[in-house]
Order: structure tokens, then C-alpha cells, then sequence
């Protein structure tokens, strides 16, 4: 049984969770009209991975005998000033989120809920991806410039995949 303290900050999670879904669906829409395809495509996919974080947080929460509170998200910008200050925002709330995970590791610790520490540990591997994939976005563009956002727009759709191949080769 979760106590009420757990249960409120893995609550919290949930927002930040929905929020950071909404946040990457802004932006893809942002990218889409813009006619950046790719990066379009990139973020629909993250904001689906942010949906099933929620997801995974809500039914941990149910499971453990807690209620899982579905909240208002707040909205996201709908402009953005350019792609490579719209990264830098994805970096920085990548950040943000991980402080967070943080933040609940250390309250299980203190509440001596050592199942939920174990089971949060699969959020804080999750954020180290997270940020290097964001961080990787960064460093293209400053290879790129800003005059090709073409190229990257096409090179982008590569990176999942590559990451994902890079990931099963060194599991082996
Ligand atoms: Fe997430
Ligand atoms: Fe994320």
C-alpha cells in the first residue's frame, strides 16, 4: 500500500508526465504546419512515449492501492522561435524531469518504500536517454547551421532508429 506522501508525488508525476505529452504534441503540430516533416515526426513520437509514462504511472499508482488523479494539463506555446530554441526547451524540461524523478527516489528513501524506489529506477535510466537524445538534436544542429534545416529535417527520422540499433548492440 502506498502511503499518502508517495502517492502524491508519483500523482504529481502523472501531470508532469501528461504535460510533457502535450508540451511535444505543441510542438509537432508547430513543425508539421511549417512543413518540417521529420521533426514533426520525431516529436509525435515522443509525445506518445510521454503518454505511456503517464500511463505507467497511473497504473502503479492503482495497482499499489493508491488513486491515480488524471489533472488539467496546462497548455503548451503553440510558437516557437525557431527549431533550435524549441530543442533547447526540450532539453531543458528533459532536465526538469529528471530533477524530478530524482526528487521521488529520494522521497522513497526517506518513506523507507523500497518497492516503489526499485520500480521507479526503470524512469531514472529512462532519463538518461532522454536527455542524450535531446542533447544529440542540439549537436546536429550546431554541426548543420541554420541554413540547413533541410538536411536535418530528412536525418532526423534516422536518429530513433540508430539509437535503438546502437542500444541492442551494446545489450549484446
Ligand atoms: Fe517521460
Ligand atoms: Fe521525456
Amino acid at each position: 500500500m502506498l502511503n499518502t506522501k508517495i502517492e502524491k508525488i508519483l500523482n504529481e508525476q502523472v501531470e508532469k508526465e501528461g504535460y510533457s505529452s502535450s508540451l511535444y504534441l505543441a510542438m509537432a503540430s508547430w513543425a508539421e504546419v511549417k512543413g518540417m516533416g521529420g521533426i514533426a515526426q520525431w516529436l509525435y513520437v515522443q509525445s506518445d512515449e510521454e503518454r505511456l509514462h503517464m500511463l505507467k504511472l497511473v497504473k502503479y499508482i492503482n495497482e499499489r492501492g493508491g488513486k491515480a488523479i488524471v489533472p488539467n494539463f496546462k497548455k503548451p506555446d503553440t510558437d516557437f522561435p525557431g527549431v533550435k530554441v524549441m530543442f533547447e526547451k526540450v532539453l531543458g524540461h528533459e532536465q526538469y524531469i529528471t530533477a524530478s524523478i530524482n526528487d521521488i527516489v529520494a522521497l522513497c528513501v526517506e518513506e523507507k518504500d523500497f518497492t516503489t524506489q526499485n520500480w521507479i529506477q526503470w524512469f531514472v535510466n529512462e532519463q538518461i536517454e532522454e536527455e542524450r537524445n535531446a542533447r544529440q538534436i542540439l549537436d546536429k544542429l550546431a554541426l548543420l547551421g541554420d541554413g540547413n534545416l533541410y538536411l536535418f529535417d530528412r536525418d532526423i527520422t534516422g536518429l530513433r532508429a540508430a539509437n535503438a540499433a546502437a542500444e541492442a548492440g551494446t545489450a549484446t
